[in-house]
């Protein structure tokens, strides 16, 4: 718990002394930000989670196949894991005697929650969580069993591409030849599409981006007015990147007592608080250069929305 606090202040210091001010994506998951990304994932303009969950639905066998076929007992790592909804299809699919299930998720409440859904609904599934962000969990994912790790939801577009990558040659470094890791990930498509995703009209994903300030708030004592931050968000079709702003209606001061700042923010000045990548060959190609993984099989839904692509450690 406390270290996390540590963290958060530190990353926030560094963020807010930037220009542009920026906010890390990764403090949006507190208890209220959990709950507004599941509302988020059933929103009419959010494609994502529908996209990736038809393909574990429609493509269940062929994916277990492709990531544990050659497995006798394995440990099924999950980064990122949150309410675990797509993954439950894979679950349903494997032999509960074979493997553990270990999702590791940066919010203790989410992991926390999806233990006892998933001891629900598998009660045959060993379910081992862990709380941590991404590479953090690098530490934890060395085992001796041969492992399947599912990195979904286009999880990883939350990092540029040389931080992808670099987490990703990483993250092939702790595994051994054979073990598999399976990437989801946004396909790039026209703004009409994507921005919509981004810009809901229920303005559910605004409350998101906005849950961050009162987060700030809440924990860090940070008096930051809401209602003078609006959420602006903007797709750059060419690069591929949707890009998160919270925009400040007024000139104003903010002080966050916990790290002793004071902020003054401008009429109009956005603050950076989350990239959402969109890829093609070109830039999957990227992310994954130099990481000594192999690229074994791709698959998409009906409409190409979306691709899982699985990975083998040569
Ligand atoms: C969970 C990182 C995949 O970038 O699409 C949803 C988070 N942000 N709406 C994404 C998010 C705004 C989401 N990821």
């Amino acid at each position: 718990m406390s270290d996390y606090l540590g963290l958060f202040k530190q990353e926030l210091k560094e963020g807010l002394a930037e220009d542009p001010k920026r906010i890390s994506s990764k403090w949006f998951y507190d208890k209220r930000g959990d709950e507004l990304f599941v509302q988020i994932m059933q929103l009419p303009e959010y494609y994502l989670t529908r996209a990736e969950e038809e393909i574990f639905k429609e493509q269940t066998s062929q994916l277990a196949d492709s990531l544990t076929g050659s497995f006798e007992a394995f440990d099924l790592f999950e980064l990122g894991a949150g309410d675990g909804q797509k993954t439950f299809h894979l679950l349903r699919e494997l032999d509960p005697k074979k493997f553990i299930y270990r999702p590791i998720d940066i919010s203790s409440n989410a992991v926390h929650k999806l233990k006892g859904t998933v001891s629900f609904e598998f009660p045959n599934v060993q379910v081992d969580p862990i709380v941590g962000e991404y590479f953090h969990a690098l530490e934890h994912l060395k085992s001796d069993r041969p492992k399947a790790i599912l990195f979904m939801g286009s999880n990883i577009g939350n990092l540029l591409d040389d931080r992808a990558n670099d987490f990703l040659k990483r993250l092939s470094a702790t595994m051994q030849s054979g073990d598999t890791l399976l990437i989801g990930v946004d396909l790039k498509k026209p703004k009409e599409i994507v921005l919509p995703a981004y810009n809901d009209s229920a303005g559910v994903t605004a409350a998101f981006n906005l849950n961050v300030l009162e987060r700030i708030n809440r924990e860090l004592g940070g008096d930051f007015v809401v209602q003078n931050f609006e959420h602006a968000p903007v797709y750059n079709e060419e690069d591929g990147i949707a890009y998160s702003y919270l925009r400040s209606t007024k000139d104003q001061r903010v002080t966050i007592e916990a790290i002793n700042g004071y902020y003054e923010f401008s009429k109009g000045e956005k603050l950076f608080t989350e990239i959402s990548r969109k890829y093609d060959d070109a830039a999957l190609e990227v992310i994954t250069r130099d990481t000594s993984l192999d690229l074994m099989n791709r698959f998409f839904d009906e409409a190409h929305l979306f691709c899982d692509a699985v990975y083998r450690k040569r």
